[in-house]
């Protein structure tokens, strides 16, 4: 068979096809896992995540959002779109240890994937954005992210034809502006959402979704004398929307991230950051606010030695080693490889003139 004549996409969803029916018949082969306890549905998302009453999310919203997140007419030089850095091929994240903006420059942390941000309600490392609104202008603003001159940005869109007609179906009577911008852009990433992994899947009843090994996994990973991840990395977004010291060494020049400790000037936060998501999360390393773990091996290598001398602040209590064998390091990294939602083709947008 000719696989070049296929179009592309169809290949994609072809190959994803064959992956879920191997994980299927592996469960399958064997005794199947046991099902969800009540407990467990904790970890159950909901479809719809919450929006601000302003800013319902219609239609015209998210394709003005979609058509301006992947504009890089956006950034001081025309060069740095949102994308850059949350790019869909590389799980809405860049596979870099620290971000890379405008010019080449280098940021001092790792681009997290904006997957189910729009669950959050902490975002940023430090918690430093309240609402995906709020946070989009930070990035413009930034110098050495997209160096955004607002006045040029307006001047441009508001030269576009295309983006006239855009604004005006989205958000009738308001400005083009960048505060309308940046609520289209947040309406667009209330659409980028990971709700249908296999480990969703098996909490809906689907006792062939997960493996034997995968289902290990996850009783490590809730059971407090094993991984003890469930303690911060709960709820339906694996996050507690709190901020810890896990104990990242310092590396690289300069002087070590404080973290959280720059928001709110406790000492317990020093050092602390942002419990992320864990979905997706095999799309998205590397991993940590620095991006210091390069696979999900090495993640599970750290909490298993109990952390690093941090670069500063206080380790948190509840990392400490766990004395967990080669098999069980290997279930857990099997059981995160099971929160990944299944990925579809996302069509970039033609920019509008
Ligand atoms: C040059 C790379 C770069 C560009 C361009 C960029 N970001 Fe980011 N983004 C980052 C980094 C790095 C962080 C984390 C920064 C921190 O915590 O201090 C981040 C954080 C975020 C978060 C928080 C996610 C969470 O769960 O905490 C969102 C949402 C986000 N960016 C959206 C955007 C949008 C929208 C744009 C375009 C307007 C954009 N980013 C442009 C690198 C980038
Ligand atoms: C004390 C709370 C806490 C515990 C316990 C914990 N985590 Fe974390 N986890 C965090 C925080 C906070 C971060 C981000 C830390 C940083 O980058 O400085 C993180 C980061 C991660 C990351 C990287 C995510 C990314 O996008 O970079 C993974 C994967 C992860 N944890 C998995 C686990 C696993 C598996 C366990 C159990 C073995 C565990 N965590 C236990 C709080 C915790």
């Amino acid at each position: 068979m000719n696989m070049s004549a296929f179009p592309s996409s169809l290949f994609a969803t072809l190959l994803l096809g064959v992956a879920v029916t191997t994980a299927t018949a592996q469960a399958g082969a064997g005794n199947l896992v046991p099902g969800p306890t009540t407990e467990d549905l904790a970890w159950k998302i909901g479809k719809s995540v919450k929006k601000p009453a302003d800013n319902a999310g219609t239609p015209a919203q998210v394709e003005l959002g979609k058509a301006l997140f992947f504009d890089p007419r956006l950034s001081g030089n025309g060069t740095v779109s949102c994308a850059t850095c949350h790019n869909p091929a590389l799980g809405w994240s860049d596979g870099l240890k620290t971000g890379i903006g405008i010019n080449g420059q280098k940021l001092p942390r790792s681009s997290p994937t904006i997957v189910n941000a729009a669950y959050n309600t902490q975002l940023m490392w430090d918690g430093r954005a309240r609402s995906l609104e709020d946070q989009a202008l930070g990035p413009m603003k930034t110098p050495e992210e997209m160096s955004t001159d607002f006045k040029h940005m307006k001047l441009m869109l508001q030269s576009l034809q295309g983006y006239r007609a855009m604004f005006a179906r989205a958000y009738p009577g308001e400005p083009i502006a960048e505060e309308t911008a940046a609520k289209a852009i947040a309406a667009f990433e209330r659409t980028v959402v990971s709700t249908d992994s296999r480990f969703d899947k098996w909490l809906a009843g689907d006792r062939r979704a997960i493996t034997q090994q995968e289902w290990r996994g996850f009783q490590l990973f809730k059971a407090p004398n094993k991984g003890n991840c469930a303690v911060c990395h709960s709820g339906p977004n694996f996050t507690d929307n709190g901020f810890h010291n896990i104990g990242i060494a310092h590396s690289g020049p300069g002087e070590p991230d404080e973290g959280r400790f720059r928001q709110r000037g406790v000492a317990s936060m020093k050092g602390a950051f942002k419990t992320p998501t864990l979905r997706d999360i095999a799309l998205t390393g590397p991993y940590f606010h620095d991006g210091s773990a390069t696979t999900l091996r090495d993640v599970v290598a750290h909490y298993n030695r109990g952390g690093d001398q941090p670069s500063t602040g206080k380790l948190s209590p509840e990392v400490r080693p766990l004395n967990l064998t080669e098999s069980e390091q290997d279930d857990l990294v099997a059981f995160m490889k099971s929160l990944t939602g299944i990925q579809r083709p996302i069509a970039l947008p033609v920019l509008p003139q």
